[in-house]
């Protein structure tokens, strides 16, 4: 058990509406569900997967949008890439950027094992990647490096298409984002929810109470 409950609340939404939404919605896909029994029986840090609201979100988002060039940041096992995966075209293509070489191949091995050759892994420090790229996107996914999604942010941008669309994750961290910051993550998501106002020139954005905060922008 975590020590501070007020750090690591469990959830900040209602698990019984949650698990009524599941029960009236389309079944996650089987290989979906393989993950996640692999993730959460063999990766200690297994709470970083996406949960299954989460996956209904990307794979309704990619359904309705039918991207081409799809670009994660945070791979991990490969759960979300393949909810991302699902309404991709058919000469669609996903690049998704992890940092630790374990999941790299954990989730290299789960692309493989499902026929999922239209996503690629790239082992790369996320914003080192994103800093010397120069392709567009349709879609782009931030799901990784917290502390750094203003960064992000800055570099992204210029990558995505016109009406393209951004998710990013974790923005309500926990509920935290609501109280004065007492530790670093906290406040760096401050800022960058902060940030955002003053990009209303070039996006249109929404923060959704999804899990742990959702943040859905759309490019001008
Ligand atoms: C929250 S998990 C991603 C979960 C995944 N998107 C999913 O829904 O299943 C964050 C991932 O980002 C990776 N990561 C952390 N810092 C990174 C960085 N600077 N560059 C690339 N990946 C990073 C972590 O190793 C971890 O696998």
């Amino acid at each position: 058990m975590p020590k501070n409950p007020k750090i690591f609340p469990i959830t900040i939404t209602n698990p019984v509406v949650e698990d009524y939404c599941l029960s009236h919605s389309f079944k996650i896909p089987k290989e979906l569900m393989e993950i996640e029994s692999y993730t959460k029986k063999n990766i200690l840090a297994h709470r970083m997967l996406s949960n299954h609201i989460q996956a209904h979100f990307l794979i309704t988002l990619s359904y309705l949008m039918r991207p081409k060039k799809v670009l994660e940041i945070g791979t991990f096992t490969g759960y979300s890439a393949i909810c991302l995966a699902q309404g991709l075209t058919n000469d669609g293509k996903i690049i998704s950027i992890e940092k630790h070489p374990e999941f790299v191949s954990i989730a290299q091995n789960f692309f493989e094992k499902y026929n999922y050759k239209n996503i690629q892994v790239i082992h790369s420090d996320g914003l080192e990647f994103v800093k010397q790229h120069k392709d567009l996107y349709d879609l782009i996914y931030l799901d990784a490096d917290k502390e750094r999604y203003k960064e992000y942010l800055i570099h992204l941008l210029p990558l995505l298409e016109e009406k393209g669309v951004m998710i990013i994750d974790n923005t309500l961290w926990k509920g935290l984002v609501t109280e004065a910051a007492k530790e670093p993550v906290t406040r760096k998501i401050q800022e960058f929810n902060e940030f955002l106002k003053t990009l209303e020139n070039q996006i249109f954005y929404s923060l959704m109470p999804i899990r742990d905060g959702i943040t859905l922008i759309l490019k001008k």
